[in-house]
């Protein structure tokens, strides 16, 4: 008899592991939660330490630093004044996020969510490559690039739809949108008149007398890299999973 228990519980215990697919550092919120917005706040806050570090087996890369593809502001389109490019950028402190308001809508196609995060200090380093007038100076060189964003606050919305992958449901989302306000700016272009000081100095000076006109020109492009980069990272977590197994 009580080896018969035994194989019983055996059995359900196998029978548990195999269908119980999600790691335990992915929290589930059931669609009938009481408040969803608050379950998945916590979600999210929990999978943090994961989400810094990456998640090999999901192929999601961490988050320290972020790397972004590379930036060409092109100053024929748009109006913009600056040619720059931007390429091996690193971000760093973007794990440092908090998440101040998260809206899950459920539709009829899936999940959309509104959210409002603000990450209090990033680091950016890059390098850049510079032909432009701006300033009414002639700004043409390359080298490493510095910048000091505080109180970098997106407001986002993030629209999911259930697609089915060999005949199993899961929520994709498109490329998310959204709004950005930063706080304080600094910005330090390396190298800019290698051959003279004075001048590299000068110059770095009014552009940090100006560090929000500059970037607000490399705005769009940063913005549109970061969005990219956490809609890739949320791709990859719910395409891992079925529908049914992250929203039951
Ligand atoms: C959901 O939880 C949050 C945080 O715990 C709380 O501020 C909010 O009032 C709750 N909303 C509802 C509808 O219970
Ligand atoms: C940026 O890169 C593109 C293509 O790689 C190049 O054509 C352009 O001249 C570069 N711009 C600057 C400012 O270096
Ligand atoms: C950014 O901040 C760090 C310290 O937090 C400082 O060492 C660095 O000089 C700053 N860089 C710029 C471009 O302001």
């Amino acid at each position: 008899m009580a080896d018969l228990k035994k194989i019983v519980f055996v059995l359900l215990f196998v029978v548990q592991v195999a269908y119980c697919k999600i790691p335990s550092y992915i929290k589930v919120c059931p669609r009938t939660h009481q408040n969803l917005s608050a379950c998945i706040y916590d979600s999210i806050m929990e999978l943090k330490p994961q989400l810094i570090n990456g998640i090999p087996e999901l192929g999601v890369p961490g988050l320290e630093p972020l790397l972004l593809d590379t930036i060409v502001i092109d100053s024929l389109g748009g109006g913009t004044r600056l040619a720059t490019n931007l390429t091996d950028l690193k971000v760093f402190g973007a794990s440092g996020f908090d998440i101040l308001k998260l809206t899950p809508t459920l539709t009829k196609k899936g999940y959309n969510f509104r959210f409002d995060v603000n990450i209090p200090k990033l680091r950016i380093t890059a390098m850049y490559e510079l032909d432009s007038k701006i300033l009414f100076l002639d700004l043409k060189g390359k080298g490493p690039f510095y910048a000091n964003v505080s109180d970098y606050h997106f407001e986002c919305i993030m629209k999911g739809h259930k697609v089915k992958i060999e005949e199993r449901n899961h929520l994709e989302f498109e490329d998310m949108k959204c709004n950005l306000v930063i706080g304080d700016v600094s910005v330090l272009l390396d190298k800019l008149f290698e051959r003279n000081p004075t001048l590299a100095k000068a110059t770095n000076d009014v552009i940090n007398d100006n560090a929000h006109v500059l970037f607000d020109e490399i705005k769009p492009g940063v913005l549109k890299a970061v969005a990219k980069r956490f809609t890739e990272i949320a791709n990859k977590i719910t395409l891992s999973f079925t529908y049914e197994e992250l929203f039951p």
